[in-house]
């Protein structure tokens, strides 16, 4: 069993509203990317990484990968591209034939746990698709573009998607060549892989496994850290 990791970190954080892309700030005094890294490079479930990084940023991100010597299962760094989704596209393109699993995860949600990881790994195994995610907590409204309510729906059904999402290599593959085909893009992974029809499924994981987006989630992913410091798991 083969399991390649693909941590997408290409984006630029416009909604962190800051001059550095998000993933290379600080929490903790530890880059976010770093953080992330680290808990990949641990998991016993993990063979392989393929960290997918702004094309302008691979020489530094290279360099950083060798002063670590500890991140040893990086394979590839790969460009990426102009949305998340032709990110994760150019990752898959490094993940060799006998991998088994593939399982991407946000490099900007570094509270991702080893757990996670195996919980995530065994349940793709077994479903050939999975998303984690957890149950909404507001109520959640379709509103038109006047900003008018529409309905309220039920929310008894509703998940947050989070990452990691993992899939038979097959699936996911087949999942990105037919979304090309027709040019679809998809929020997420899963989406590209529910399209064809085929059934995913849905895993609880954690509040805690928060994407660092706002300014906001910097706070509270500092706030985290400390938690996770004193001993308490997430
Ligand atoms: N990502 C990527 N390539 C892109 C866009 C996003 O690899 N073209 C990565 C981000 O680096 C992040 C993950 O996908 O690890 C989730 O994306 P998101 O939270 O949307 O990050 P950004 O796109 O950087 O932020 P924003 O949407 O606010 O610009
Ligand atoms: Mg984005």
């Amino acid at each position: 069993m083969t399991t390649v990791a693909i941590i997408p970190a290409a984006g630029s954080g416009k909604r962190m509203q800051g001059g550095l892309s998000k993933q290379y700030l600080p929490v903790d005094g530890k880059m976010i990317l770093l953080h992330t890294l680290s808990v990949f490079e641990l998991s016993p479930d993990i063979d392989e990484i393929v960290l997918v990084a702004p094309e302008e940023d691979i020489p530094m991100i290279r360099q950083m990968i060798v002063e670590h010597r500890g991140m040893s299962k990086v394979r590839h760094v790969m460009a990426g591209g102009k949305q998340r989704q032709d990110s994760v596209r150019n990752g898959l393109a490094a993940v060799e034939n006998q991998a088994d699993i593939v399982l991407i995860h946000d490099a900007v949600r570094p509270f991702i746990s080893e757990n996670l990881i195996r919980l995530t790994v065994q349940e793709a195994e077994k479903h050939g698709a999975v998303a984690v995610g957890m149950p909404v907590k507001d109520t959640i409204k379709r509103v038109d573009p006047g900003g008018w309510i529409v309905e309220t729906l039920n929310r008894q059904v509703l998940w947050m998607t989070q990452t990691p999402q993992a899939f038979k290599r097959s699936v996911i593959q087949e999942a990105y060549r037919r979304a090309d085909e027709d040019q679809f893009y998809g929020t997420d992974d899963a989406s590209l892989v529910e399209r064809m029809g085929f059934r995913v499924k849905m895993i609880a994981a954690s509040y805690a496994n928060i994407k660092i987006t706002t300014p906001e989630d910097l706070l509270m992913a500092e706030f985290l850290i400390k938690r996770q410091k004193r001993g308490n798991v997430s």
